[in-house]
């Protein structure tokens, strides 16, 4: 992605990994502040991962990809069944710290399957380290290729909501959602994006926002309670997400409050894309009901974080001592996404599941 330092324009991945060190870029301090968060060791990687310095599904996967080589070289010595465990301790680490997206697990998986491959640890720890830059590189194309796919479904001045980050930030680079939308506003299409995501975490106002604003896309936030309001008026044309899980039957698991849009935009007859890599489908788990929706600290829907005074501040936004449930996801059953759009394709539900079969 094209990012704006000190007036010039660089390309950044959202993370990547140079001499074992981790480097992301701080999910945390945006829109505030550019910068980026180095980790060292696995653990420290899998803190950011917990913490949300770097979040959304594909980039998350990416991380642990890289986290898993990391553990690799941090192995000290031992036999191959002695790493084998220090490895295995590694991927439920990383499996822990964020349970519902289905390429954090994945991603893990594909390290443990490569590092099995290999004759020794020496070769395993050289093995995992171009696994996980390889990993990362095909899940940055995968995100490009939806892009491709889903194009064709933008027409010139379309008005789009999106829900959340499903951008460049939500992956290693392009992003989800919002990668059809760069590649028509690249190729002259004049786009208008509704962005919300205004509570609990803000990230469609904190980070697709800044996205926008990077990609001189034209945009407006809005607050979660408008989306209703604005598709009953007329003014969106499609609806496009991410995703975390795609379940066999075609459920769609993402950030809280997608399937309120979903509903909202079938109600108005507005078409309803999923955009998400075939990595994000795990047809072992029959409905969306059978997915582990992350339950997050009540904190984030009691209290707000913004900027005031060059600092990043929470305030209470609350009774004191009230209490808060807050759940990170939810479930949008099949029935109401008009498709899927993948690396390879725009799909029903059904047909997006069948083709990874
Ligand atoms: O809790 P987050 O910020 O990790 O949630 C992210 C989302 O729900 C995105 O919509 C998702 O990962 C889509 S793919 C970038």
């Amino acid at each position: 992605m094209k990012v704006e330092v000190n007036g010039r324009f660089e390309d950044y991945r959202t993370v990547w990994m140079k001499d074992s060190i981790v480097h992301m870029i701080d999910q945390l301090q945006l829109p505030y502040k550019f910068t980026v968060h180095r980790s060292e060791d696995h653990r420290k990687t899998a803190a950011a991962i917990k913490n949300m310095v770097v979040r959304g599904a594909p980039a998350i996967g990416a991380t642990s990809a890289y986290a898993m080589a990391q553990a690799a070289c941090e192995f000290p010595g031992g036999d191959f069944l002695s790493f084998l465990r220090h490895m295995e301790a590694a991927k439920k680490l990383l499996e822990e710290t964020r349970p519902t997206a289905h390429d954090l697990a994945y991603a893990a998986d594909s390290m443990m399957r490569e590092l099995k491959k290999a004759a020794s640890v020496k070769e395993a720890k050289k093995q995992l380290t171009a696994a996980a830059a390889k990993y990362a590189d095909d899940s940055a194309e995968r995100c490009r290729m939806i892009g491709v796919s889903g194009a064709g479904l933008i027409k010139d001045g379309a008005r789009i909501l999106t829900h959340c980050n499903a951008g460049a930030l939500g992956c290693v680079d392009y992003g989800t959602a919002l990668s059809p939308i760069r590649y028509a506003n690249d190729r002259g299409k004049k786009l208008f994006v509704y962005v919300d995501e205004t509570r609990p975490r803000c990230q469609g106002s904190k980070l697709t926002a800044w996205e926008l604003t990077q990609e001189r896309i034209d945009y407006v936030v809005i607050a979660d309670n408008a989306a209703g309001y604005f598709m009953k008026k007329g003014d969106v044309d499609l609806v496009i997400v991410g995703a975390d899980r795609v379940t066999a039957n075609g459920d769609v698991v993402n950030k809280i409050g997608t399937y309120e849009k979903a509903v909202l935009a079938k109600e108005n007859g507005i078409p309803f894309y999923v955009a998400a890599p075939k990595s994000t489908i795990d047809a072992r788990l029959r409905t969306g009901d059978a997915v582990e929706i992350e339950e997050r600290s009540g904190d984030e829907v009691l209290y707000a974080w913004g900027e005031a005074d060059g600092a990043i501040r929470k305030v209470r936004i609350a009774p004191e001592g009230a209490k808060a449930r807050n759940p990170g996801f939810d479930i949008t059953p099949a029935r109401y996404v008009t498709k899927i759009i993948t690396e390879e394709g725009a799909y029903s539900p059904r047909e997006a599941v069948k083709a990874i079969r």
